[in-house]
C-alpha cells in the first residue's frame, strides 16, 4: 500500500504538545532515559562544538541535554506548539538554542552542508514522508558527517502489545502483513487523550531509504537495558520489558 501525505499529522502533534511534555519532562522518559538515550550518546560522541540539528524536537529536551554537552543546537519541529513550549524550556534553562517550525520533509529553513550531526529521536515513524525527510537530512550535512536516528521497532509495535497473564509474556498483533507499509492509528496510552498516528514500514525499507539516499550504515542497536540503574524506581514490569525485548532501533549514518 502506499503511504500518501497526511496534513492530519501536523494537526495532531499540535493538540498534543502539552501532554507530550509531561511525557517527556526535561529529561526524557524512562524508555529514553535507560534504553535509547545511551545508545544515541555512544553513537552521536563528543558534540562539544558541534553544530547539531534535533530533526522533529519536540518540547526539546534531548536539544537542552545537546546544549548542555557543548553543541551549538538548532532545533526543528513543524508543530508550532512544540516549539513553543521547546523555545520556553530553554529560556528557563539559560540556554541559546534556535527553534524554527518547519518539516522534516524538506527542511526550507535550513541552508545545504550546514551541520556536523543530526539526531532524530523517535520521528521517522510518525513521518509519512520519510523518503522527503531522509534526502534532506542528507543535503544539510556537511560531507562526511552523521545522521543519528533512533524510532520505534517496526518489529515490536508497543501500541500491538498485549500481556498475558500475570505471567511476563507480551503478545503482538499483526492485522495486516509486516512487510506493508501503511498508516496506523493506536488507541491513547498513559495520560494522553487522542489516538496516536504513526507509519508501519518493514526495517528493510528504512535501510533502503538510508542507502538510496547516499548514506552509509555504519552502526546499528537494538537499545535495551543490560545494566539496571539501582537509582531508578521503575516497575519490575516496564523492567522486565526493557530487558527482553527493544522498543526502538538505533542507527549511525554517515554522508560519504
Ligand atoms: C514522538 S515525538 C518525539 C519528539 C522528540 N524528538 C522527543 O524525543 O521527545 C515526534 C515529534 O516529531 C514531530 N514531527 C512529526 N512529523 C514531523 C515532520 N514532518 N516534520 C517535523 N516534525 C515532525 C512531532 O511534532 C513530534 O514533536
Amino acid at each position: 500500500m502506499k503511504i500518501e501525505k497526511h496534513d492530519d499529522t501536523r494537526e495532531f502533534w499540535d493538540s498534543i504538545a502539552s501532554d507530550w511534555h509531561t511525557q517527556v519532562g526535561l529529561d526524557g522518559d524512562v524508555n529514553r532515559r535507560l534504553n535509547s538515550d545511551p545508545v544515541l550518546w555512544e553513537f552521536a560522541g563528543d558534540v562539544n562544538g558541534l553544530t547539531v540539528l534535533d530533526a522533529g524536537c519536540g518540547t526539546g529536551y534531548l536539544s537542552l541535554k545537546l546544549a548542555e554537552k557543548g553543541a551549538i543546537v538548532t532545533g526543528v519541529d513543524f508543530s508550532p506548539k512544540m516549539i513553543q513550549i521547546a523555545t520556553e524550556n530553554s529560556k528557563s534553562a539559560g540556554q541559546d538554542i534556535s527553534f524554527l517550525v518547519d518539516s522534516c520533509s524538506n527542511l526550507k529553513s535550513i541552508k545545504d552542508n550546514h551541520f556536523d550531526l543530526i539526531v532524530c529521536n523517535y520521528v521517522l515513524m510518525d513521518l509519512p514522508d520519510l523518503k522527503g525527510a531522509i534526502s534532506s537530512f542528507y543535503r544539510i550535512l556537511k560531507e562526511k558527517a552523521v545522521a543519528v536516528l533512533i524510532f520505534s521497532h517496526p518489529a515490536f509495535p508497543q501500541g500491538k502489545s498485549t500481556k498475558i497473564g500475570s505471567r511476563k509474556q507480551v503478545s503482538y498483533q499483526w492485522d495486516f502483513s509486516y512487510f506493508e507499509q501503511r498508516r496506523c492509528t493506536d488507541p491513547p496510552w498513559a495520560h494522553f487523550k487522542n489516538d496516536f498516528i504513526w507509519f508501519h514500514r518493514p526495517l528493510s525499507d528504512y535501510w533502503k531509504v538510508f542507502k538510496s539516499a547516499g548514506f552509509e550504515v555504519t552502526e546499528f542497536e537494538e537499545p535495551r537495558l543490560t545494566l539496571p540503574n539501582k537509582d531508578t524506581m521503575i516497575d519490575p514490569e516496564k523492567l522486565n520489558n526493557c530487558q527482553t525485548r527493544p522498543y526502538s532501533v538505533a542507527f549511525k549514518l554517515n554522508k560519504q
